[in-house]
């Protein structure tokens, strides 16, 4: 094995790394809360650990600068900051995400007050629900919004048309194409999340004491301040 791969230490981070989900809407039976919990379900089969927060349980107040985060909110930040990918599902509200979605991820500002750059290169999947055909607007308003926070969209998104035909009243996904698009989401994720982790052992390998034998240029990091 080369001395620059990376060690045991950093593949045992990379099997049992964790994905993050957020999402889902404040009504009783909400549909991208179950798509959610299919995309985690995926995951976990897939050998992640993961942790899921729904909006509705946030219970988070609007976000303002300065305003103190409550214990949800920093739960939430802090699951974010240590997990390795994060999945999002918004109902589609007016053509875009709903308020109470992008309120959640207006709080991770605090990240940024505190130093940590929001997902910086972290994968994102992304799934929206809405009643009609337009569920990828939501997804492509995540999509600008991922790109802020400075993270990576997975390639594979699933917008959810005309929900109400594809959830039961249990949340159990009666089309069986969506159930798999959701499934695959999830093992996407983490297979992806794991060549992130693994590559960002390998870099930081080859910029420790190994770097001047290999001659390896040193990589400038970006700035860690906010936007
Ligand atoms: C305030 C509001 C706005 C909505 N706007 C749209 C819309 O623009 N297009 C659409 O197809 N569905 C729209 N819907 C329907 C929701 O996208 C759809 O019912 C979705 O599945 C809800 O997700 P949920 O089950 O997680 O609450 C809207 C629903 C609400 C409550």
């Amino acid at each position: 094995m080369s001395a620059n791969a990376p060690d045991a230490g950093a593949v045992t981070a990379a099997l049992r790394l964790r994905i993050v989900g957020l999402g889902g809407s404040l009504a009783p039976r909400s549909t991208s809360l179950a798509a959610l919990d299919r995309v985690l379900a995926a995951a976990r089969g897939a050998g992640a650990a993961t942790e899921r927060f729904a909006v509705a349980d946030l219970d988070a107040p609007p976000y303002r600068p300065g305003r103190t985060p409550p214990p949800a909110i920093e739960r939430l930040c802090a699951a974010v900051r240590d997990g390795a990918a994060m999945v999002w599902s918004s109902p589609l509200y007016h053509g875009s995400i709903s308020g109470t979605f992008k309120n959640a991820i207006d709080w991770l500002e605090v990240l940024a007050e505190r130093g940590e750059p929001y997902l910086d290169g972290k994968l994102v999947g992304l799934v929206a629900t809405g009643a009609g055909d337009h569920a990828l607007q939501a997804i492509n308003s995540m999509e600008f919004m991922v790109r802020a926070l400075r993270a990576l969209a997975c390639p594979l998104v699933v917008p959810v048309a005309r929900a109400a035909t594809v959830f039961g009243d249990d949340g159990a996904i009666l089309d069986p194409e969506i159930a798999a698009d959701l499934d695959r989401l999830g093992v996407l994720l983490v297979g992806g999340a794991r060549t992130l982790a693994l590559g960002a052992a390998f870099e930081r390998r080859l910029q420790g004491p190994h770097a001047a034998a290999a001659n390896v240029p040193s990589a400038a990091s970006g700035p860690v301040d906010g936007r």
